[in-house]
């Protein structure tokens, strides 16, 4: 399936000084390496218990960090449930693992500006996450009216410098699923930064032309958007290619491929305004194909391979460190990291599952070839 939305491959170039790029001379088939900062996952679902230890490490083998979704039953609402789903991530983390869980706030109509003061001196809340009530996966205890409720909160939020991630879409049975992200940013996004021009906001795996425009529009260093493998690969096509593709739907679903191509074309450009966020988000085989499936891509295994892909077809490789490595520790004012990982032009097989005690996890583009491999260095 891939194959189909890709272009043919390009001749890459690697004019840029930048990239320790070079092809391995001693091996009998030339492979092409590069050497980027590790990068870390701006947008990750971790779940906990049993799903918690089975996906962490996919994500900690190629992320330095990751921005930990809080839409568990019950959501993280508190700094403190925050402090103690982080302990439960480090201790299911492998041993000698440096990866860092970010962790984020599940915003309610019930949150008090006093709980963000909490999460700044927890010095473990990195976000505030909006899930419009009954958008996706867990977000029954979300925001109703955000203008209407959270307003003192959200100004909160200006002073103590916590930035917003948005899941942009209304909920509005009416409108119609494709068009819910371009409602939300004329509806909601756009009178609360009227509102609140200080406050920063992720705008979270965007799947439109209308939000690359939206955010390309706002001030720089205040709105950005983190974009995942599928929105950057598959267009709505894909949902439905020889039958009903499960693994293939996510909330947002996939759009039409002008859209796919707006946003390939910001991420390539070299734009800081967008960076890299998987929204990996891993449920079991058995609640995906079933007649009421779940939305949600497990996508780290791959992630960083299809960035690779995606960049190279751009002819953008030389941009690809940027958007994995920079843009994202740039916005949160966070360090960028200091050790490296390589990417490796070789072809690899994904598996067509995971399997655990509990049931199996579905990759993307499970038994798909891929062209790049992600390498420790
Ligand atoms: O597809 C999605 N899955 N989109 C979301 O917003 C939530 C996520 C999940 O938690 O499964
Ligand atoms: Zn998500």
């Amino acid at each position: 399936m891939m194959k189909t939305l890709f272009l043919p491959y390009q001749v890459l170039n690697f004019s840029s000084k930048k990239f320790e790029v070079h092809q391995r001379l001693h091996s009998k088939v030339p492979k092409m390496e590069l050497t980027i900062t590790q990068p870390d996952d701006w947008h990750l679902h971790l779940r906990d218990g049993d799903l918690l230890k089975a996906v962490i490490s996919s994500s900690a083998k190629h992320f330095g960090r990751a921005i930990v979704m809080p839409n568990l039953r019950p959501p993280i609402t508190s700094a403190a449930a925050a402090l103690a789903y982080q302990e439960s991530i480090f201790k299911a983390l492998p041993r000698d693992s440096n990866f860092t869980p970010l962790m984020t706030l599940y915003l309610t109509d019930m949150t008090g500006p006093d709980e963000i003061k909490v999460a700044k001196r927890s010095g473990v809340v990195y976000g505030v996450k909006l899930y419009p009530a009954g958008a996706t996966t867990n977000s029954q205890d979300g925001v109703t009216d955000l203008l209407g409720k959270c307003l003192p909160v959200l100004e909160e939020m200006v002073r103590q410098n916590i930035p917003l991630l948005v899941h942009g879409e209304v909920t509005d049975p009416s409108v119609d699923i494709f068009d819910r992200e371009k409602v939300f940013i004329e509806t909601i996004l756009e009178p609360l930064l009227q509102r609140l021009p200080q406050l920063k906001v992720v705008m979270e795996h965007i799947t439109t032309m209308d939000a690359v425009k939206f955010v390309e529009s706002c001030k720089e260093g205040y709105v950005a958007a983190t974009v995942t493998p599928q929105h950057l690969l598959l267009n709505r096509n894909a949902l439905f290619h020889g039958g009903l593709q499960p693994h293939n739907y996510c909330l947002p679903v996939l759009k039409r491929e002008i859209h796919r191509q707006a946003i390939v074309s910001a991420v390539t450009s070299g734009s800081k305004r967008f960076f890299l966020g998987t929204d990996s988000a891993p449920h079991e085989r058995h609640k995906k194909e079933c007649p009421c499936g779940c939305a949600g891509i497990y996508n780290s295994p791959v992630a960083l391979s299809l960035y690779a892909s995606v960049f190279e077809e751009a002819g953008a490789l030389d941009k690809l460190e940027a958007f994995t490595s920079f843009n994202g520790p740039d916005f949160y004012g966070l360090p960028r990291n200091s050790s490296k990982i390589k990417l490796r032009k070789a072809q690899w097989r994904v598996p067509e599952s995971f399997s655990f005690p509990f049931g199996d996890i579905v990759p993307m583009f499970a038994g798909k070839t891929l062209e790049w491999e992600a390498i420790l260095v």
